[in-house]
């Protein structure tokens, strides 16, 4: 029977489990140039079946918080290359997750202009920003003309993660960034061809991710999904119409693998979803994340309601989850003052289970 021990096709490749490190945010690349300490971090997870990179941001327009990585530079794709290479060595698989932050991000971060969103709808909330937090602003609706462009930044992010070394890329239209902000009409008031319909409010994400598919194949694409997140004051009418819709529109540009976040970090989803109705209509990989334990994992697999789950703070806390599963050990406690931003501590300095070389 399948378990989170069985390996696995993930399009060209062969992964070793089906334990994905989810992305995480870490705040530590503060030129947005991945660091040698990142590089320890990451090779420190190899073990994974394959590693989902913190989100790093596909051009400057992008960003929305302090210290995150980007993937649209030369000095970024080198300072990424040594991380690939390390985890490559180790045996392991890693994809980098496109970011862009939309309405989510501060004018602190773009010399004083507006951040960017389908629509001017200020989300509750306030953004990390260097000086600390500050309220959230009416972010500047996108032009229509302008969306061109954002799909070309997608497509040179992608580009420049092949040329970094990764496996593939996982497209964040997720937790309420740009792409999610497009999807729901909470966010997405738009009166053109990408607002009103589940549609209409479904394509930029298509757009993109037949862009990011044509560039790398798509065979090294996954996207990201959180259908009842309400975190960063996301809210949806109807989220099981809107994500079934775009289960089955992803389905036929045959990405690898549909990753879906199945809880809300805020608790205060709008209703419930049934994800099985996501899972059905999308022919490739399914993910599963949020809140899995190794029971929940093996049971999620058992029953074929997903081909893999992708695990968050347990892989932050035990860089070696997979071997700590296999023998029921116990597992480090992640300490939550050092998830954003820092040094060493907290990062790299969770104790393995044997020393490692
Ligand atoms: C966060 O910084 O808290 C964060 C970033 C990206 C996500 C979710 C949370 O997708």
């Amino acid at each position: 029977m399948t378990d989170l021990t069985t390996p696995m096709k993930l399009g060209a490749l062969t992964l070793a489990n089906r334990m994905a490190m989810a992305p995480m945010t870490r705040n530590r690349a503060p030129a947005t140039i991945p660091t040698p300490l990142m590089l320890e971090y990451y090779q420190q997870r190899a073990c994974a079946g394959v590693i989902i990179t913190e989100g790093a941001q596909i051009s400057e327009q992008a960003v929305g918080y302090p210290a995150t990585p980007g993937i649209y530079t030369d000095e970024q794709v080198d300072g990424w290359r040594s991380i690939t290479d390390a985890v490559h060595t180790k045996g392991g698989a890693i994809f980098v997750q496109l970011w862009h932050c939309g309405r989510v991000s501060h004018p602190d971060f773009h010399g004083g202009e507006l951040p960017v969103a389908p629509s001017a709808i200020r989300p509750a909330g306030q953004a990390f920003t260097y000086e600390g937090l500050k309220d959230f602003v009416t972010p500047r609706e996108l032009a229509l003309g302008e969306l061109p462009g954002i799909i070309e930044k997608y497509r040179h992010a992608a580009a420049c993660a092949i040329a970094a070394g990764f496996d593939g890329v996982e497209i964040h239209a997720a937790n309420g960034y740009l792409l999610d902000q497009f999807l729901r009409d909470g966010s997405n008031n738009r009166t053109d061809i990408y607002g009103g319909s589940i549609e209409n409010r479904t394509r930029l994400l298509l757009e993109v991710t037949a862009a990011v598919c044509n560039e790398i194949g798509a065979e090294r694409v996954g996207v990201r999904i959180s259908p009842v997140n309400g975190f960063n004051d996301m809210h949806d009418s109807d989220p099981q119409a809107l994500f079934n819709h775009v289960a089955t529109a992803l389905s036929v540009l045959k990405p690898a693998y549909l990753h879906v976040v199945e809880v809300s970090m805020t608790g205060d989803a709008d209703s419930a979803v049934d994800m099985q109705q996501i899972r059905s209509r999308f022919a490739g990989c399914y993910i599963a994340n949020g809140g899995y334990d190794k029971a929940r994992g093996n049971a999620v697999l058992a029953t074929e309601a997903a081909d893999m789950v992708a695990y968050g703070v347990p892989f932050l806390a035990n860089p070696d989850l997979p071997e700590r599963f296999r023998q029921d050990a116990a597992l480090n406690t992640a300490d939550q003052a050092s998830f954003y931003g820092g040094d060493a501590s907290g990062y790299t300095d969770y104790p393995f289970l044997h020393a490692v070389s």
